[in-house]
């Protein structure tokens, strides 16, 4: 049984759109909905590599020399903004419109991807399957993977003695990361390099190692989720469950909306294109054949960053301290005194914001949602939608912010927190587990294609000052 909703007419809509709009063709050859009885991504991916590697060098062979544009002064100081330097295949940001995964924006995955049960949430596995391959697949063909996914999740002993080694109240990502950096010890990619395996063949053992650490984090967090609350009672995975569902089990939620919440969750959060800090350090570090999980361990260190993935936690605690402060009820008029005096006291408003993104995120609009079905008379998530008003005019005033509408941090937490899932500290280890689709399926892509050690020049002060001299 497959639980489309509108899936079929929806992806007709999107290949006349493609046939209307040439830019979208390449894209859209890619959307069709599986039909016939494979079951096995591995055999699919096989297939498709090949012509994407054909793709790759007739791109490099007729448009090498083609500009993209130019780079300034402010691009080398800024953070490399708006500099398009990267190739990541599985997702494009638009900044008005938001991410789109292989072509499709968030509602409609939301329409096309199977879910758990019938008008359900996307599963996960269908985005992993989606961004892998660029096609939507079939309720059976994401079960199958669900199997797969379970059948490779038992987490070595050594991992959980090595977070055991930390003090019990260690930052939960400083615990997860570590935990990650202990299955590497597992790696394919590193015992085949070491045997000698010969380059067109990287992308085989990547993916193995990519599978294996995709099926495994969810476990290892749950880890450290129950070591750190639970006094380390552990819940062993669901067999009869798919791979978000079990996330949620696991971490000792069972009720049927968190499991549909932890599975839209985890498919939004997967991936932001290739620019963002976790999977731009997640590409770099794999660019010098350091296998997946040495890559991804390296990723879930700068998603720790509170100006990335640590701004879900900053959010609740922020949320919290206003009711702290002003109740529950807080008036609109409170609300903005509150938010002057984080600014004034020299502190971003954190979930607001965004380094490319120049309107409301989609992810924070598909949570709104979710929260207007599920809990409308949440009383947090009622201050969340104050501050939806609040924040924004005020940002604006401000006269220097680039986007001032909410970004995907500014709701999750307040959907977590609602299920009981109130340990703010902890939630963007949950962040960390959905970036392993994303980071794991670019990189099985990049060893796919080839793609070279990166290495961008860089430049002094000085040599700055003499070259702007000379172009003056
Ligand atoms: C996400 C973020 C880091 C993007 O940074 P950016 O690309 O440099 O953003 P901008 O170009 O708009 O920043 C320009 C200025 O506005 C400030 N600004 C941006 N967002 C702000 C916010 N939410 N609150 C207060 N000030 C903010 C910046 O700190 C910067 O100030 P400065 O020039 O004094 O250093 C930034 O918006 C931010 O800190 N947001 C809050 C944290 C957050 O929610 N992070 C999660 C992102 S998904």
């Amino acid at each position: 049984m497959v639980f489309f909703k509108g899936g079929v007419s929806l992806l007709s809509k999107l290949r006349s759109r493609a046939v209307q709009h040439p830019s979208l063709r390449d894209s859209v050859r890619w959307l069709q909905v599986q039909t016939f009885s494979d079951l096995d991504l591995h055999s699919q991916l096989k297939e498709l590599i090949p012509e994407q590697q054909e793709r790759l060098k007739k791109i490099k062979s007729e448009h090498g020399k083609v500009q993209l544009g130019n780079i300034t002064v402010d691009m080398v100081l800024g953070g490399m903004r708006g500099m398009t330097g990267l190739l990541w295949e599985t997702s494009l940001l638009d900044p008005e419109e938001g991410i789109r995964f292989r072509g499709l924006s968030i509602p409609e995955c939301q329409k096309v991807l199977p879910a758990a049960k019938p008008g359900g949430e996307p599963m996960p596995e269908g985005l992993l399957w989606l961004l892998l391959t660029g096609k939507v697949p079939t309720k059976e063909q994401v079960d199958s993977l669900s199997k797969e996914l379970r059948s490779r999740a038992t987490v070595p002993d050594h991992v959980y003695k090595t977070i055991n080694a930390l003090p019990v109240n260690a930052h939960p990502m400083t615990q997860f990361a570590t935990g990650v950096m202990a299955l590497q010890v597992q790696s394919e990619f590193q015992m085949a390099y070491e045997k000698g395996i010969h380059k067109s063949k990287y992308w085989e053992p990547t993916y193995e190692d990519s599978l294996s650490l995709i099926a495994q984090v969810p476990v290892v967090a749950a880890y450290v989720y129950r070591r750190m609350y639970k006094n380390e009672q552990v819940i062993p995975m669901d067999d009869s469950l798919d791979y978000g569902g079990n996330f949620a089990h696991m971490l000792g939620f069972d009720s049927p909306d968190m499991l549909e919440l932890m599975r839209l969750y985890v498919t939004i959060h997967s991936d932001h294109e290739g620019g963002n800090v976790s999977a731009h350090t997640g590409h770099l570090v794999a660019s010098a054949l350091s296998d997946p999980y040495l890559s991804f361990a390296a990723a879930l260190n700068g998603l720790a960053g509170p100006l990335h993935g640590l701004a879900n936690q900053e959010v609740l605690l922020w949320i919290k301290s206003v009711v702290e402060e002003c109740g529950e009820n807080v008036t609109k008029e409170n609300l903005k005194d509150y938010v002057w005096k984080t600014l004034n006291s020299g502190k971003v408003v954190p979930g607001f914001g965004h380094g490319v993104l120049r309107k409301t995120d989609p992810r924070y609009t598909c949570q709104r949602e979710f929260a207007l079905k599920h809990l409308p008379d949440d009383p947090l998530f009622k201050l969340v939608s104050n501050l939806y008003e609040v924040v924004p005019p005020i940002l604006l005033e401000l006269g220097k912010v680039k986007n001032p509408w909410p970004n995907v941090d500014a709701h999750s937490g307040v959907l977590l927190n609602h299920y009981g899932l109130t340990e703010a500290r902890y939630f963007t280890v949950l962040f960390g587990v959905s970036r392993a689709i994303g980071i794991c399926s670019q990189l099985i892509w990049d060893r796919a294609l080839g793609l070279p050690l990166e290495r961008p020049k860089s430049v002094t002060m000085e040599w700055l000052e003499n070259y702007c001299k000379k172009a003056a």
